[in-house]
């Protein structure tokens, strides 16, 4: 989420290059074979869901006290929508069109590649990114998998949002019914499931599910905490975790950084747009030693967030790439257990020797 241009410098770089970077708002055009057809279908959906069909749209800013006022954009104005930098009236989500390409990228990624679970968007707002995934599992034949839909929908709770009471913004409430509709409008009401509530009492009680699409969207430190901690185990090899909001806010960056610190996680952040972040779960790996997991992290942390993600285009690893994951993961498991092998074989050794001496010391004091 984002309530427009940031201030300070840096960021403001990165989103003046975001804004730079920003897609056209146009969708691919339709042909006669099936696959071309369902890029176009999910082209224009994009574009609906951003609300970015027409000459002009209508945009929404935030004062600090809760109240909102709105205000058309046309023209090349029309960027900001595109690049996920505004809160739109009427359009179903605030996520930008790069955003949503990598959404459907990584969705096609894990059909492609038959990564086993459902898909979950934590922080769903009006629900248009959680629309895109029914759509796209749909148009892929997908029907057998559940996308979750996890909000309070009433809004962000009081007192949570690191300077910002984000509580006081009732634009930001949006009722399941009035959510569940848009799904409906869009024929993409099977296959999902509303998971109203709080985060902190409704995820933790998600763990034992098995995801292969984890989007979080609830900005604050704690509810992006509370959802790492409760989906992330829960994540299977070859998933991935879509965090939205680690370049557009500090407590967001925290919380995810904090985590993979705790966790040991060595997968580089990409860059998919000038805030969204994601990576893709490897095969678990034995724990590397913590000073060269920190420094592999932070490395990976700077190249994804330098302020200029222009050029760094997100990437989907291949299949090929994925196998020699697990085969590299299978092989430390084997040298893993080796050492435990060698281990107790010294000291059997070591055993068997003193025994030896014991024997030894018995027979020449007879
Ligand atoms: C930025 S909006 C999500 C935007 C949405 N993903 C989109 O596509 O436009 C953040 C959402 O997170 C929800 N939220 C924030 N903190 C929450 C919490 N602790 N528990 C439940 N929902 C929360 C808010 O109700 C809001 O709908």
């Amino acid at each position: 989420m984002s309530t427009g241009l940031p201030r300070d410098a840096a960021r403001l770089a990165a989103a003046r290059a975001g804004l730079a970077a920003a897609r056209d708002a146009r969708a691919a055009p339709p042909g006669p074979d099936v696959e071309t057809l369902r890029t176009a279908y999910l082209d224009v959906l994009k574009l609906c869901l951003c609300d970015l069909g027409g000459t002009s749209t209508v945009s929404v800013g935030a004062m600090p006290d809760g109240t909102v006022s709105s205000r058309e954009l046309a023209g090349y104005e029309l960027q900001l929508r595109a690049a996920g930098m505004d809160w739109p009236l009427q359009g179903l989500t605030m996520t930008g069109l790069a955003r949503l390409d990598d959404l459907q990228a990584c969705v096609e990624s894990v059909v492609e590649d038959g990564v086993e679970g459902d898909l979950i968007e934590a922080g769903a707002w009006r629900g248009g990114a959680s629309i895109l995934m029914r759509a796209t599992l749909d148009s892929a034949g997908q029907t057998d998998r559940t996308v979750w839909v996890a909000d309070s929908f009433r809004g962000f709770p009081a007192g949570d949002g690191g300077g910002v009471d984000w509580s006081a913004f009732d634009f930001l409430a949006v009722p399941v019914d009035e959510v569940r509709d848009n799904f409906a409008r869009f024929g993409c009401e099977h296959g999902v499931r509303f998971i109203p509530g709080f985060f902190e009492e409704t995820l933790p009680g998600l763990s034992p599910e098995r995801w292969a699409v984890v989007r979080l969207d609830g900005d604050t430190y704690d509810a992006t905490k509370v959802a790492l901690r409760s989906l992330y185990s829960g994540l299977s090899v070859g998933g991935y975790l879509i965090v939205d909001d680690y370049g557009a806010f500090d407590e967001c960056r925290r919380a995810v950084d904090e985590f993979r610190r705790e966790n040991a996680i060595a997968e580089p952040l990409e860059a998919v747009d000038w805030t969204c972040v994601r990576w893709r779960r490897g095969a678990d790996a034995s724990p590397a030693s913590e000073t060269e997991t920190e420094a592999e992290t932070a490395t990976a942390e700077q190249a994804a967030f330098t302020g200029d993600p222009d050029g760094s285009r997100p990437r989907v690893p291949t299949a090929r790439e994925l196998e020699l994951g697990r085969e590299l993961a299978e092989a430390r498991e084997l040298l893993a257990a080796a050492h435990v092998r060698r281990g107790a074989l010294r000291r059997l050794t070591l055993g068997a020797l003193l025994d030896r001496m014991g024997d030894r010391i018995r027979w020449r004091a007879r």
